[in-house]
């Protein structure tokens, strides 16, 4: 059976954000993991506007074509507001079909964890038929990054960050027979 397709979606586009280390966290243990095809995916590459504000036919294609080509994603949530971006929603309003019938996991921060944002997120995943899985890594803005910018994680995320992924593939591979 050929490697299932799984997306890391950065989920802030500021300027100085501080998603792409945490991401690149993400896919460096992934990759070592060798049981599928992992992909940092920026949502700032696809450009969209806000939905209905502008005529954005050619972004949001590109970006459902993207997302059709995954099987499962790995969602990098920044709390804003004690909730997901703003960027983050609007990638999330894109598109319908192509997130039916996968599978998610959550890397979450914020000074609690990202845990009010990650929870918002999850109530959205629902009306979008993705199924999000238990384990979540909850990192803190105080204690896994230096001054707040600098991304140094402890080293016990990376035993849930595993067992996040590992059932994020379980579901992907399950969910992937349905569609
Ligand atoms: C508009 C805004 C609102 C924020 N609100 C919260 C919040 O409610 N709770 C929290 O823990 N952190 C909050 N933060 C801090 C962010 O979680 C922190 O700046 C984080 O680094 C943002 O992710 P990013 O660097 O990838 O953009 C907020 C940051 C911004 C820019």
């Amino acid at each position: 059976m050929s490697k299932l397709n799984i997306g890391i979606i950065l989920g802030s586009t500021r300027e100085g954000r501080v998603s792409p280390q945490v991401g690149e966290w993400v896919k460096k243990h992934a990759d070592a993991r060798g049981d599928a095809n992992y992909e940092i995916i920026d949502i700032a590459d696809f450009k969209l506007p806000l939905l209905g504000e502008a005529d954005a036919s050619e972004q949001a294609a590109a970006w459902n074509n993207k997302l059709n080509g995954l099987d499962g994603f790995v969602f990098i949530v920044q709390e804003y507001n004690h909730s997901i971006t703003g960027a983050l929603k609007n990638a999330l309003d894109y598109a319908r079909e192509a997130w039916n019938n996968k599978a998610a996991g959550i890397v979450s921060y914020g000074s609690v964890g990202g845990a009010r944002a990650a929870e918002h997120l999850r109530g959205i995943l629902g009306e979008l038929m993705v199924a999000d899985v238990r384990v979540h890594v909850a990192l803190s803005l105080f204690t896994d990054f230096e001054n707040y910018s600098v991304f140094k994680p402890a080293d016990l995320h990376l035993t849930n960050l595993n067992d996040m992924l590992s059932q994020v593939l379980a579901w992907s591979g399950a969910l992937k027979t349905l569609r």
